[in-house]
């Protein structure tokens, strides 16, 4: 695994090659990881996703957590990054893309998950790739399961309200910046 500095070093080089894809300068911060699972019950989690991984606070946290027998499946964009991961978490299994995670979980044989954590850094992607990655989510998550996102705005909400019937926000200070916690349930027929 990296040191705390070499991995929010990686993180700022990463941000600086490409802002948008990134979204951050820097990690989360123990505080968020904390807040964003709070609500995840392990013993009853068969499958977890997490999309947009980056040098993986959110993976250590879940790889941690999880049963032995839990499925996780790590979503990262950055060839680099995942790279890095894949090496670190030799036991999880890993993808590329986040609008095309329905696709995977097919290839994969697992036909819906549980939970699906995001780092996604919406607010940065043109309008038709954060409908792609919502339909994706959509498809691929059980009708009980849980969506969690962090974001650095309320930009999101309307969006998530109609994908799920209930959409909680926390607020997590002890972050650079400051974000949001969505957490999702129950999703709307048809969507
Ligand atoms: C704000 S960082 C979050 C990293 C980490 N989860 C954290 O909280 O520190 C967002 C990550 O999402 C990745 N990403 C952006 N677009 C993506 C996509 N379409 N599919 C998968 N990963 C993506 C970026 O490469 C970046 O590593």
């Amino acid at each position: 695994m990296m040191s705390i500095t070499k991995e929010r070093f990686t993180f700022l080089n990463k941000f600086i090659e490409s802002p948008a894809q990134v979204g951050s300068i820097t990690p989360s911060s123990k505080f968020l990881v904390n807040k964003m699972f709070e609500n995840v019950s392990w013993d009853n989690l068969d499958t977890i996703v997490e999309l947009g991984a980056g040098t993986g606070v959110f993976t250590s946290h879940l790889s941690k957590h999880k049963k032995v027998s839990t499925k996780a499946v790590i979503i990262e964009k950055d060839n680099q990054m995942r790279r890095n991961l894949e090496t670190a978490y030799p036991s999880l299994t890993f993808g590329s893309d986040a609008e095309r995670l329905d696709l995977l979980l097919h290839k994969l044989n697992i036909p819906r998950v549980d939970c699906i954590v995001s780092g996604l850094p919406f607010a940065n992607f043109p309008l038709e790739l954060r409908k792609n990655i919502m339909k994706a989510i959509s498809k691929s998550l059980k009708p009980d399961g849980l969506f969690i996102a962090f974001q650095y705005s309320l930009q999101m909400k309307s969006m998530l309200k109609q994908y799920f019937d209930h959409v909680e926000v926390g607020f997590e200070l002890r972050n650079i910046p400051p974000a949001f916690v969505y957490t999702c349930a129950k999703k709307k027929e048809g969507n």
